[in-house]
């Protein structure tokens, strides 16, 4: 079945906190922005706004947080960034993405890349700057796959080396 991005709706509330906790365990944040002070409904229609550049929190910027959807199941999300500011320029990228533990190493990061690529590009995103940490053999798989070309490995403000690419 075939995966597509798409924002993020009421419905996915309940498979959204339980990937949230998921990754958690690898120490990797899936719902940005989130906290548990705003309801759900509140929470997408930050996004539908950040999406806009209305409202923006703190050192983002206009941005799409975008569901992984498969036949109906949230398998993984999409962050993808219209611009980059320097936190984003040295290591966050204008594109960050998770994929759920029970959905992997069946293509989906691959897939889910190739889409926001597209949704990049659809904003007038040029060249992509896409990053991973330096022991994360599958994300780096996963951007050399789309053609991404190694510019540097960088020590993040968390102290980690963080590999740079960038997708021309
Ligand atoms: C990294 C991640 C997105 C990969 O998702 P995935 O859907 O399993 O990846 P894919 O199935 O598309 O596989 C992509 C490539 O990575 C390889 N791969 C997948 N898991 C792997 C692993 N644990 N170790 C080594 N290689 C792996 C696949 O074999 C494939 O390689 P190929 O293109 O040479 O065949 C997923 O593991 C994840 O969400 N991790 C936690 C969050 C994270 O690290 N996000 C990326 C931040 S930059």
């Amino acid at each position: 079945m075939e995966l597509r991005l798409r924002p993020l709706r009421a419905q996915d509330e309940e498979s959204a906190l339980a990937a949230q906790a998921e990754l958690r365990e690898d120490g990797f944040t899936f719902l940005l922005d989130f906290d548990t002070e705003i309801s759900w409904e509140q929470y997408v229609r930050r996004w539908d706004g950040y999406r806009r550049g209305d409202a923006l929190a703190e050192g983002y910027v206009r941005s799409a947080f975008l569901a992984a959807d498969v036949g109906g199941e949230l398998v993984g999300r999409a962050s993808v960034r219209f611009s980059l500011n320097d936190f984003l320029r040295h290591e966050g990228g204008h594109i960050g993405y998770a994929i759920r533990p029970a959905y992997r190493r069946r293509g989906y990061a691959r897939a889910l890349l190739g889409q926001a690529l597209v949704v990049a590009r659809a904003e007038g995103v040029g060249d992509v700057l896409v990053t991973c940490n330096d022991d994360n053999e599958a994300s780096a798989r996963v951007i050399q796959s789309h053609a991404g070309e190694l510019e540097d490995v960088v020590v993040a403000s968390d102290g980690r080396l963080v590999r740079r690419y960038w997708i021309r």
